[in-house]
């Protein structure tokens, strides 16, 4: 190591936390120019430059964005008629605003345990709980890690459920060589600032039916606007994350951050009234046109980027199998994209410990629908799924992002080593 990094890295000391590297400087002199001109900020041509390339990119015919994934989710229920008394199967763990989107149309969300090879659906578990009212069977491709969609999609025509697939984790990741989401009726992603893209918030729907694209399409003409003051936040927040995830500042970000604690003036993804289970005011709205345009700046340089998750994450992989930790399991013919790299630890605390302050794990989930304030907002009747009960304790997160570099994998490999990794057979 030279002279001048040595004192740098004193004076400035490496720490990566669990999101990070999708942006770059020049596209925050793109959410700048927004800012200081205001031309273009909520309407403009991006929105379809957008769509059509995230089409091409999912395979699939249509792409139709909106503010965040969960509005597309919901749109995409109600453009597929389900409404009361359906049932939506779907697995935990999972975040509070699925259960939500199902709930607002006023469906029952069916929850289904997870297993613990690969924190996806059990699908054996999946079949037991279809009833008669049994509507779809939603696929959340966790982590990135796709479903087994062979044996998934064999169950769904089975049992004639629409198969609508969670992408949120998985932009990049394929099975058999396509995209998934081009395997069910719809898929939805999300390119709110944890994912594999960041737009702050923001989410898009793909789909190949005509049909159901003109429906969707009217629905999210039907949306509200985005206001130019939440646009705003959203790209000053776009900026601030960019520099506040630089592995040079987020040991000080990072705590400045955490002393702000609930009261820091950034936008959150989640009202809580969505915490509760409550539907938000301005729940139906659009995606701006800034926003699309900082989508699109990434989008166009996906393939790097899943290139530097899938090289971190096979690196965890082979280190992390070697130290005796039980890996997630790709299915046969799955190539996951992993947004971050799931590890069961006995202590999480003490994980998480262990690897600060040089890197901060993640701790998604920690609970069966993540961010509620309780399960039961959800319906979630408690001990009905025990795996993703006990996973919801015992999973670390660790980042995937290209800002981590082999030293970073170093670090967390070694700072795992010798702690519990021992999943129970549940
Ligand atoms: C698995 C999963 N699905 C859906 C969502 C909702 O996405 P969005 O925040 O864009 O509404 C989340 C949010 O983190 C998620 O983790």
């Amino acid at each position: 190591m030279t002279r001048a990094r040595r004192v740098r890295g004193y004076l400035a000391p490496r720490c990566v936390g669990p999101i990070g590297g999708t942006t770059t400087l020049a596209d925050c002199m793109v959410a700048l120019r927004y800012l200081l001109s205001r031309q273009e900020l909520v309407e403009g041509p991006a929105i379809a430059e957008y769509e059509a390339e995230f089409a091409r990119i999912a395979g699939a015919r249509y792409a139709c964005s909106f503010w965040a994934g969960r509005v597309g989710l919901y749109a995409l229920l109600l453009g597929l008629g389900i409404g009361r008394d359906d049932e939506v199967l779907l697995q935990v763990p999972t975040h509070v605003v699925v259960a939500n989107a199902i709930r607002y149309t006023g469906a029952r969300p069916v929850y289904v345990d997870c297993t613990l090879e690969s924190y996806n659906i059990d699908l054996a578990e999946a079949e037991r709980r279809i009833t008669p009212n049994t509507r779809v069977l939603l696929l959340q491709h966790t982590f990135g890690n796709p479903v087994d969609l062979d044996a998934a999609l064999e169950l769904a025509s089975r049992h004639n459920l629409v198969v609508i697939e969670d992408c949120v984790h998985a932009l990049g990741a394929t099975y058999r060589g396509r995209p998934v989401g081009s395997f069910g009726r719809a898929a939805f992603f999300s390119t709110e600032e944890t994912k594999t893209i960041s737009s702050t918030m923001g989410g898009i729907v793909t789909t190949d039916d005509p049909g159901l694209a003109a429906r969707l399409i009217a629905f999210r003409n039907g949306c509200a606007a985005p206001t130019a003051s939440q646009t705003i936040r959203y790209l000053v927040k776009f900026i601030a994350y960019h520099l506040l995830t630089k592995p040079s500042l987020h040991r000080f970000t990072r705590a400045i951050y955490e002393l702000g604690g609930k009261r820091h003036p950034l936008p959150r993804a989640t009202s809580h009234d969505e915490l509760r289970g409550e539907r938000p005011a301005n729940y139906e709205q659009r995606l701006s046109n800034a926003q699309a345009a900082l989508a699109l700046r990434q989008l166009r340089r996906l393939p790097s980027n899943i290139e530097r998750r899938r090289h971190v994450a096979a690196a965890y992989g082979a280190r992390l199998s070697e130290i005796g930790y039980r890996v997630p399991r790709a299915a046969d013919a799955a190539e996951p994209a992993f947004v971050r790299y799931p590890i069961w630890v006995e202590d999480r605390p003490h994980a998480i410990r262990a690897a600060r302050p040089r890197v901060l794990l993640g701790n998604w989930f920690t609970s069966v629908l993540e961010e509620a304030a309780s399960p039961e907002h959800g319906a979630y009747e408690a001990g009905s799924c025990p795996r993703a009960e006990a996973a919801a304790q015992h999973l670390v997160n660790l980042p995937t992002h290209a800002l981590i570099d082999d030293s970073d994998i170093d670090a967390i490999v070694s700072s795992l080593d010798g702690l519990d990794g021992l999943q129970p057979a549940l």
